[in-house]
């Protein structure tokens, strides 16, 4: 049921703020602080393994687990981790994230690690599924239904409890006190409003979307945990419009892919106002000095700061920089979708993909 929607996947955006609250109310207490059954002060590594937009969510966690709770995370896509001979620690804790919890792939490399690792979690939307039941724990995203095949609200969902989790491990590590794990989560408590907010407050991506949908090629541009966001913002763009999409951590553009950029290839940077800021409206003007047509998604002070010039621009509502990738989702998401309405083809049931992949 659509529920009024045109597509499934506009219904499943707009369910975000929602879902998203109900996923972080079950994982963050009453007192504001972080409450899964996990126990994270012996775990010497995290290994995250997925794949698709759930592996760039456990890229986001990366930087998560890494700055907030200072633990070594490592990722891989599923496909790629068992066959390379990774080097597990018994003291280690692994997650796998999956939708379906029925990725192959996923599955295969939950299979592999099994009894070489201290601890299986599995991040999964659907409880009953393969990866949820063979892990030695399984903490559901109450993400509700997902059918669009273009992922979306399970990928905002993975990312609250991926979080959370970060919370957690610097808490249970004594990475940081209490009182400022407190004020992290309460920041975290504000995204599914600040999501709300964003929904309502991009009317002007549809005529941006029906522009972009002009291009062959488009690239996007991150720096930070936003550059896995700009990874996801670019798998979006090209499984449901077909165009060539790309994503590269902002700096290292001039490393090869700025021979790219022309009059003819916009370049969507995606620059919350963080400490990276500066760094990435210097990349930035790379762009549009060689005459890169960009769309800059920022607040309204980044953009004040740093939009003269630009092809267009987006205004986020502000929001704390450690959880700008999860807000930043909503318009990668509408930009892909609008994208997609422009060039009329199949939003929900894109060519060649299925809902879930339970072949190798
Ligand atoms: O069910 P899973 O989360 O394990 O699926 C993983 C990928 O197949 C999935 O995220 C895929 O990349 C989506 N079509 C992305 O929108």
């Amino acid at each position: 049921d659509k529920a009024g929607y045109r597509h499934f996947m506009a219904k499943e955006i707009a369910e975000q703020p929602v879902v998203f609250d109900a996923a972080l109310s079950h994982y963050l207490g009453a007192d504001g602080l972080p409450q899964l059954p996990l126990d994270f002060s012996g775990f010497d590594r995290i290994v995250l393994v997925a794949c698709g937009t759930a592996s760039y969510a456990c890229h986001i966690a990366k930087y998560w687990f890494e700055q907030i709770a200072r633990i070594p995370a490592e990722i891989d896509v599923a496909s790629e981790f068992r066959y390379r001979a990774p080097v597990l620690s018994p003291r280690s804790l692994a997650i796998f994230v999956s939708q379906s919890g029925e990725t192959a792939d996923t599955l295969a490399a939950l299979r592999h690690v099994r009894g070489q690792v201290a601890q299986v979690a599995a991040v999964v939307n659907v409880p009953t599924s393969s990866i949820a039941r063979e892990a030695d724990i399984a903490l559901p995203i109450f993400a509700g239904v997902e059918v669009g095949v273009a992922s979306t609200k399970a990928f905002t969902c993975q990312l609250s409890v991926l979080a959370a989790m970060a919370l957690q491990a610097a808490l249970q590590r004594g990475a940081q006190s209490a009182d400022e794990i407190a004020a992290l989560a309460a920041d975290l408590r504000l995204v599914p409003g600040l999501i709300n907010a964003s929904l309502t407050g991009l009317e002007a991506i549809a005529p941006i979307a029906r522009q972009l949908a002009q291009a062959r090629d488009v690239l996007f541009l991150g720096r930070g945990a936003m550059y896995p966001l700009a990874l996801e913002a670019a798998l979006k763009l090209k499984e449901i419009s077909y165009i060539h999409a790309e994503a590269y951590a902002s700096g290292e553009l001039k490393h090869g892919p700025i021979a790219l950029i022309d009059a003819d290839v916009p370049v969507v940077v995606m620059a919350p106002r963080d400490a990276l800021f500066d760094k990435t409206v210097s990349n930035m003007q790379e762009v549009m000095a060689r005459h890169g047509k960009v769309l800059l998604i920022s607040d309204a002070e980044g953009i004040a700061e740093a939009g003269a010039g630009v092809w267009h621009s987006l205004a986020m509502p502000s929001v704390a920089p450690v959880w700008a990738p999860i807000l930043y989702a909503i318009p990668a998401q509408l930009l892909a979708y609008h994208t997609a309405i422009a060039k009329g083809t199949d939003v929900d049931q894109p060519r060649n993909l299925a809902k879930s992949v339970t072949v190798e």
